[in-house]
């Protein structure tokens, strides 16, 4: 419930994406918000409010005049929210927010608003967003302390190709959530390897291990939120894409040296997550192994893959380095001995039985001179922890060398 105690005010103006609005309440309803909507007079002909009342469990709310229930309400519900979000916002309406119009209970509110803040989703034809006059709209919005959610660019309802569309239900829901997150790591840059490697024997087999990369994915999103550009390097998942991170999609450990290698220079944090596979397969063969050329067992020679990590910590200007060290016995005496070998800072530790493959974890903090416990738990809310305690430390590191 990552909006329980949320108060959210969702705006709803007259575009066709009005209708993905109505999903977007039932998101925020599930994840613990109190919804309050506003329509405006042109959203109705786009969907009607029962939808949205039914939805929000709460009456909507739609002018100033005739609203038998309270007068004021566009000053007291505001002074009650956490945030009002407009979604879908129209070119119209953008354009009356940057002038403080106050045509509607919707316009009066975001006038009205205080300190509420105020989330905007544009939806438009892609000809009406890059226009000159809504582009300095927007500028204006966001120098008044507006955030601006996307648009998405895409195939849009009038059958045109661009820049406009409204983002989707469940990337305004990621945003909506990271909007209320602390932004320990804005402008910096973080690099997380996640997931397991797998080493191809032949065509169709591989060696690999059980990381199912929720950890890695988990602490994606955390960064994210908290305002680093993420650069995700992965190996093979049945995961979906965090919003709002790139993601370079590998499978041998081979690819992923190369691939953080390629990514390291710009990161300031790097955050070795993956169950990297410790060998590749020197006699790899091309043609599929016929069970009946073999004995008992395949004849196979191993190789060392390199230490990504390890090569990281050794670079001439290295990020601020993060292990993790999953073992099933002698916890801490194997992580440090991995933070001392690596020439780390700071190593996670975990008993692979607490959370190898599984949704929760628990996890142990080793620096040089500390061991912190966190609070045990799911993955999310276990990586949103270490980010906050990784970007003290890697301020700390700053500090130290300067
Ligand atoms: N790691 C890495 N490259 C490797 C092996 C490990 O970057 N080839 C990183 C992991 O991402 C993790 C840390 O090193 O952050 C420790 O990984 P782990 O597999 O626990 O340690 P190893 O060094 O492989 O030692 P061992 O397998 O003996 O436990």
């Amino acid at each position: 419930m990552e909006l329980s105690q949320k108060t959210i005010i969702l705006g709803v103006t007259g575009g066709i994406a009005a209708y993905k609005s109505a999903y977007l309440v039932r998101l925020l309803t599930q994840a613990g918000a109190t919804v309050h909507v506003v329509m405006t007079r042109a959203a109705q002909d786009f969907v009607g409010k029962t939808t949205f009342q039914a939805l929000s469990g709460h009456p909507v709310l739609t002018d100033t005049i005739g609203n038998d229930h309270d007068t004021m309400e566009h000053i007291h519900l505001t002074r009650q929210a956490d945030a009002i979000i407009i979604a879908p916002a129209t070119a119209n309406t953008i354009a009356n927010l940057a002038n403080g119009q106050a045509h509607d209970l919707l316009s009066a509110m975001c006038l009205a608003k205080g300190k509420c803040p105020l989330l905007i989703a544009p939806a438009m034809n892609h000809e009406m967003w890059s226009h000159p006059a809504t582009q300095r709209n927007i500028q204006t919005l966001k120098q008044d302390g507006c955030q601006i959610f996307g648009p998405n660019s895409g195939v849009q309802a009038c059958g045109e190709n661009g820049p406009g569309r409204m983002l989707e239900p469940e990337e305004l829901l990621a945003e909506i959530i990271a909007f209320f997150q602390p932004k320990y790591l804005s402008q910096k840059h973080v690099l997380i390897t996640a997931g397991p490697t797998q080493e191809p024997i032949d065509p169709v087999r591989v060696i690999s291990n059980l990381s199912s990369g929720q950890m890695g994915y988990a602490l994606a999103r955390a960064a994210k939120e908290s305002g680093a550009k993420v650069t995700l390097i992965s190996g093979p998942t049945a995961l979906p894409q965090p919003y709002g991170v790139e993601r370079i999609n590998v499978h041998t450990a081979k690819q992923m040296y190369e691939a953080v290698m390629k990514a390291v220079d710009e990161c300031d944090i790097f955050i070795s997550v993956a169950a990297v596979a410790d060998w590749y397969i020197k006699n790899y063969r091309s043609e599929k192994i016929k069970k009946s050329n073999q004995k008992i067992g395949l004849d196979l020679e191993f190789g060392e893959n390199p230490d990504i990590l390890a090569s990281v910590a050794q670079l001439p200007h290295p990020p601020y380095c993060v292990g993790f060290a999953a073992e099933t016995n002698d916890l801490f005496e194997h992580a440090q001995a991995k933070l001392t070998r690596k020439k780390i800072p700071m190593i996670i530790a975990n008993l692979s039985q607490d959370a190898m493959n599984l949704p929760h974890t628990d996890v142990w903090v080793l620096t040089e001179n500390e061991k912190i416990h966190l609070h045990p738990g799911p993955k999310l809310a276990v990586a949103r922890n270490l980010i906050n305690i990784i970007a003290e430390h890697y301020y700390q590191s700053l500090r130290s060398q300067a």
